[in-house]
């Protein structure tokens, strides 16, 4: 048995010692957070970014850094995993991208404001997290654990860059819900030989109005101008015809 002085001194020593360990840590994690946070690096224009965040209460659906509603995907590496310009007509026209699917609001942000959005989530997307979010694992539900079926995207084949002179905006949007070469989403299907199956007019059509062409399609009608389109198309052709002559 401790004697009365023996517990009160038991009782200080251990007190006052874990305290100590609990301020020391403290004041470590108050003085790593802006590093971390690089909070330095909050622009005007993130910072307006937060506050349309906020006003609309994405957070209501989303989550960021974990915090928020579940209904909605995680958004802390949203700009790397779709890059801005396809964020940046995801935000004019959600229901546009997933027909028919859950519904993210519309919320008919003019070009300055989906900039500021933008902004925001791509700062937040480069604090340092200790790896939160888990990279995301792609083998789908029903798949037989350590086994490949069902992995998303087919793995590149080793060698030149499919998109090595890619426009930008197959680049940067297309690429998201299309593969070729095997790098690439699959939202839709992979557009390798897709010069093979439309002519340069049939593509063009479609890249301009798909629900004219198909009513009730998935692919969504990005707005693309007459040059932009003209520059996919001359493109996917090229691609087709050096596969086929090789
Ligand atoms: C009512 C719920 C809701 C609110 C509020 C909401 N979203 Fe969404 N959001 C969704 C859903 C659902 C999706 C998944 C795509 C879909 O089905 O439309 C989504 C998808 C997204 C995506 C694409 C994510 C990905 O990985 O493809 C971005 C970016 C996004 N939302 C940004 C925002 C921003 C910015 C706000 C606030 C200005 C916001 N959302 C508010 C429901 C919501
Ligand atoms: C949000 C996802 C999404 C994006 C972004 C997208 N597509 Fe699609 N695309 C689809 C889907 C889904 C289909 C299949 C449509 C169907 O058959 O109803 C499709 C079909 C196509 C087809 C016809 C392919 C075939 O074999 O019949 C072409 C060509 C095409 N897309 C080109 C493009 C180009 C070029 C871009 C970029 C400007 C693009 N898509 C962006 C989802 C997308």
């Amino acid at each position: 048995m401790l004697s009365k002085s023996q517990a009160r001194t038991f009782f200080i020593v251990f007190t006052g010692g874990f305290s100590l360990v609990f301020l020391g840590l403290t004041v470590d994690t108050v003085r790593a957070v802006p590093e971390r946070s690089h909070e330095a690096e909050l622009s005007d224009r993130a910072k307006r970014g937060k506050r349309l965040w906020d006003e609309n209460n994405c957070m209501g659906c989303h989550t960021l850094l974990g915090e928020g509603g579940y209904y909605a995907p995680e958004l802390t590496k949203v700009v790397e995993r779709r890059g801005a310009a396809w964020i940046d007509l995801f935000l004019q026209d959600p229901q546009q991208m997933f027909p028919g699917q859950r519904k993210m609001v519309k919320y008919d942000f003019t070009a300055e404001e989906r900039r500021d959005v933008i902004a925001f989530l791509t700062w937040i997307g480069e604090v340092d997290t200790n790896g939160f979010p888990a990279p995301p694992d792609m083998t789908l539900s029903g798949a037989a654990p350590g086994t490949n079926a069902g992995q998303i995207a087919a793995a590149p084949k080793p060698g030149a860059d499919p998109l090595a002179n890619a426009p930008t905006m197959f680049r940067t949007v297309c690429v998201a819900c299309h593969a070729v070469g095997g790098v690439g989403g699959n939202t839709g299907p992979s557009l390798d030989g897709v010069a093979d199956r439309y002519t340069a007019e049939a593509l063009d059509q479609w890249l301009a109005d798909p629900q004219a062409v198909k009513p009730g399609t998935a692919m969504p009608n990005l707005n693309l101008s007459d040059d932009v389109r003209g520059e996919l198309v001359a493109w996917l052709r090229a691609r087709g015809t050096q596969e086929t002559s090789r």
